[in-house]
């Protein structure tokens, strides 16, 4: 998979990308990421691209023609060796909000762009010239789009085969759609490793008992029970539990 970041600050990644799991995947060839500094698009000899606003008010805005032009030059890098245009994620406050389900949808496209905001925000005419899917981190505002961005890597990289260690742990986590029978979205049960006690909390006897059904019936249970403490909002069908696990 290849993701291009579209960015003011692109040395904000440099630690990021030098780590963790996105290393290992760039280092196996499962993914690719290239940078690119939106200032490079900037028509003012000292690479300004902001402005006060039309009409007034606080802050400075993110220009049509260097946005605009950087994201369709990077759209066209490539093509000769057959990369497609890619699908452009716009970070935004007002975006739709990241969840799971979304990332699932990201995970399966070939490339995607990154556009990070700063400032006050971009012209909009960007919105409407690009048309982007425009995507949230939560109702909260952060100063630029760049970590945001990172949260949206992060996530959709342990969907792409091969980068997590084992294939299946990305399955188990909460609200992963394999996480549950019916498409509901649980939380993930809990998990112990050694040593069996400390400081008189002891792992609980079924996961040491070797009996796998019971296990697994058991994190079952502990994944609802855990769901309906901390997200009962995410029970909005739960016609797939059985009588026991929900008493
Ligand atoms: N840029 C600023 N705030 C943001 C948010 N909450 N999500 C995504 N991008 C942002």
């Amino acid at each position: 998979m290849r993701f291009d970041i579209l960015t003011l600050f692109p040395a904000i990644f440099d630690g990021y990308l030098g780590q963790s799991l996105l290393k290992k995947g760039i280092d196996a060839g499962l993914i690719s990421v290239q940078l690119h500094d939106i200032r490079r698009w900037s028509r003012d000899k000292h690479h300004k691209v902001d402005d006060r606003p039309f009409g007034g008010g606080p802050g400075m805005i993110l220009q049509v023609e260097p946005v605009v032009e950087c994201v369709e030059a990077v759209q066209q890098l490539a093509q000769p060796q057959g990369l497609q245009p890619g699908h452009l994620v716009m970070l935004s406050p007002r975006g739709r909000t990241l969840n799971q389900k979304i990332v699932e949808e990201l995970a399966a496209k070939p490339r995607l762009l990154v556009l990070c905001g700063r400032y006050e925000g971009f012209d909009e005419r960007v919105f409407d010239i690009l048309q982007p899917d425009e995507i949230s981190i939560g109702d909260y505002v952060l100063n630029g789009g760049e970590v945001a961005a990172m949260a949206v890597i992060d996530a959709v990289i342990r969907l792409i085969p091969g980068v997590l260690g084992d294939e299946e742990s990305s399955q188990h986590d909460s609200f992963s759609r394999s996480n549950s029978s019916s498409g509901n979205r649980l939380l993930e049960f809990p998990q112990y490793s050694r040593p069996r006690e400390f400081r008189g909390h002891e792992v609980p006897e079924v996961l040491i008992s070797g009996n796998h059904e019971q296990i697994a019936r058991w994190r079952r249970e502990q994944s609802y029970l855990s769901t309906r403490k901390r997200r009962a909002d995410l029970l909005d069908d739960s016609k797939h539990i059985s009588k026991d696990e929900k008493d």
